[in-house]
């Protein structure tokens, strides 16, 4: 549980004036608040962000086996709640065996997620070994820290958005797959959409996910510490560490955090955007879904310009992982938005551009990979630039 700390009322207003074609417009600044938030609202974000980003001690449930102290440290490319900056840092193992029924997290080795930093860093003597892949891992899945920006409104978007995606009959072959969860939290079935394989839906439910998974910290939705390698080995304090309150402010946090505005279009990326279109991209990459009612108006019936249709699909890069309905071939369509703050692409890191990203699509993507392939390079070049502006 987080240290409380003396959060200052702030109320700043984070608006900026960029050029856009010679025309003023209002832009909202990577990492800001959403505009038009209540002044609650706005005191959540900001106290939300603070305790995102500070780190935790071993007192306060740390561990004993962890990625990270703060979820600030693996969130921070282009702001606090960014992607993963660091690869070595960032980056996570998700490990797993077997398949369909009989599919397992490993859990009696320390899966299904890997932590390779133990409280002995801290405080030495408890000698607590480092988790390492078990010899019985069938699948060893790398995966980088996705950004958080816009995440409220990836929340708000209804269910049946969603599921109206589901191609039939499309011309390339496409049928995306959506990824029911039982949300532990509100005990409701939900499609999920955050994580590589959208396989939670709601920020409640991550936070609790990564505050265990990330950060070895229990709460009243995962009360049962990590076991460093699948052993018992004794933590001082009793579950569960957080009492919900963290929870519910890293959830505010990320809820009310902005999405990422795209960077001011050129007439080369006004062309790359129609090339997107035309090579059917947009078939999983969906520009723009709608958000639905929610309890926070700003989040309320706006355009999610996410560039994805928030469903799996198989597009060649398998890692055998199975997550709920998502199984081993099949991953979230990655939204695109703030792509230009990212320096590494695919789920588990790669590539360092965007064109070998492309290249390495396959399966359902195929027909589109290879119409990429045979754009003029002026084509290919103008679609870069444009997703170079997201
Ligand atoms: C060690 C690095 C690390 C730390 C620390 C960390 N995360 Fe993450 N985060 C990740 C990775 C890796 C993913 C992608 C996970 C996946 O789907 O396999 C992720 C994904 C997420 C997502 C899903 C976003 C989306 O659209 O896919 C949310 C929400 C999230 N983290 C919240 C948190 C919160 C809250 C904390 C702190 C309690 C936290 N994270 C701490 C690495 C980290
Ligand atoms: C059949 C659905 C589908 C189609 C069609 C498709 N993609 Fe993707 N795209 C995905 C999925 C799924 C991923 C994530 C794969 C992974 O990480 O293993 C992805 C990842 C990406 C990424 C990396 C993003 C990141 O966060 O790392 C880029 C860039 C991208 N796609 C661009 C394109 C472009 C450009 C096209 C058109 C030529 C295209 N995609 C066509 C489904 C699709």
């Amino acid at each position: 549980m987080k240290k409380r700390l003396h959060i200052a009322a702030t109320a700043t207003l984070f608006l900026g004036v960029g050029a856009c074609g010679g025309v003023s417009s209002v832009f909202t600044p990577i990492g800001a608040e959403t505009p038009g938030l209540t002044r609650a609202e706005q005191e959540l974000f900001e106290e939300g962000k603070t305790v995102f980003a500070t780190a935790e001690d071993v007192d306060e449930g740390l561990g004993p086996v962890f990625n990270g102290r703060s979820c600030g440290e693996c969130h921070s490319a282009g702001g606090v709640g960014g992607a993963g900056e660091d690869l070595l840092l960032s980056r996570v193992t998700r490990i797993g065996a077997g398949s369909g029924a009989s599919y397992s997290d490993l859990v009696e080795w320390g899966g299904p997620v890997l932590q390779r930093r133990t409280i002995d860093e801290l405080e030495p003597g408890h000698n607590i070994p480092a988790e390492v892949v078990p010899a019985g891992a069938e699948h060893v899945s790398r995966r980088i820290t996705t950004p958080l920006f816009g995440a409220g409104l990836m929340e708000a978007i209804s269910d049946s958005t969603i599921l109206s995606n589901i191609n039939s009959g499309d011309p390339d072959g496409i049928t995306g797959v959506a990824n029911y969860v039982d949300d532990p939290i509100t005990g409701k079935r939900h499609v999920g959409r955050f994580g590589w394989k959208s396989q939670v839906a709601t920020l409640e439910h991550f936070s609790a996910d990564a505050y265990l998974n990330e950060m070895g910290i229990t709460t009243l939705t995962f009360p049962l510490d990590l076991l460093p390698q699948g052993k018992a080995l004794y933590d001082v304090v009793p579950e569960p560490e957080d009492d919900g309150e963290d929870l519910q402010l890293f959830a505010g946090f990320m809820r009310l955090l902005a999405a990422p505005d795209p960077a001011p279009a050129t007439l080369a990326s006004g062309r790359g955007n129609q090339v997107f279109t035309k090579i059917r991209c947009a078939a999983c990459h969906v520009p723009t879904l709608q958000t639905g009612s929610s309890t926070v108006v700003a989040l309320a019936n706006r355009p999610v310009n996410l560039y994805s249709d928030l469903l799996t699909h198989n597009v060649g890069t398998g890692d055998g992982v199975v997550q709920g309905a998502a199984d081993g071939d099949h991953f979230r369509t990655a939204p695109l938005w703030g792509l230009r703050l990212r320096k590494f692409f695919l789920h588990d890191g790669r590539v360092t551009t965007v064109d070998t990203a492309i290249r390495a699509h396959g399966g359902e993507a195929m027909a589109a990979k290879l119409r990429y392939q045979e754009l003029s390079e002026a084509d290919r070049a103008n679609l870069l630039e444009f997703l170079g502006t997201l």
